[in-house]
């Protein structure tokens, strides 16, 4: 790695950490939200059984990936390195609907939860924009 490559990533961390510091935004929130929505999830008579099939009963590895996922998008960190797009593109069936229903569920749970209007929206834009990145492949694939 260049220096203006370490000092680039390094400028970069920096301002994650600024603006999730500006949001009121740390690890603890991170895994209110994620334990919330799930518990949300859990109990969805569309969503819940998607879940249901694809985890059983091993919630406990999902709400941990869940977790490093989001902290590594509004925290910088780097504990995250699954790959979004394949675990849901195994998953049968889904429609728009589901995504719906999930952005939904998220939308209510940031509203809640987060400290202020800005930090709801930063999570909420950035799942929307996911979903919208799942859907255009997901149909694109079954069409
Ligand atoms: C709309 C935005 C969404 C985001 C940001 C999101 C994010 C994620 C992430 C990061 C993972 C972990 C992937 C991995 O590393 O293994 C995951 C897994 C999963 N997601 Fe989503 N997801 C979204 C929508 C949905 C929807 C609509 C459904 C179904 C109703 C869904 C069902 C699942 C399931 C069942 C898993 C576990 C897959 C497995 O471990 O086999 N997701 N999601």
């Amino acid at each position: 790695m260049t220096d203006a490559m370490r000092r680039s990533g390094e400028e970069r961390q920096a301002s994650i950490e600024q603006n999730a510091a500006a949001l009121g935004i740390d690890e603890a929130l991170v895994s209110r939200l994620v334990d919330t929505f799930y518990a949300r999830v859990r109990e969805d008579d569309l969503i819940g059984p998607v879940f249901l099939t694809a985890l059983g009963d091993d919630w406990d590895a999902h709400l941990a990936k869940l977790k490093d996922f989001w902290s590594a998008i509004a925290l910088g960190t780097r504990r995250y390195n699954g790959r979004p797009m394949p675990a849901h593109l195994r998953l049968p069936g889904l429609t728009e609907a589901h995504f719906g229903r999930w952005l939904g569920l998220f939308r209510e749970t940031v509203d809640e939860l987060m400290p202020n209007p800005a930090a709801a929206d930063f999570f909420y834009d950035r799942a929307s924009m996911i979903g919208r990145n799942f859907q255009a492949m997901i149909f694109a694939l079954n069409s």
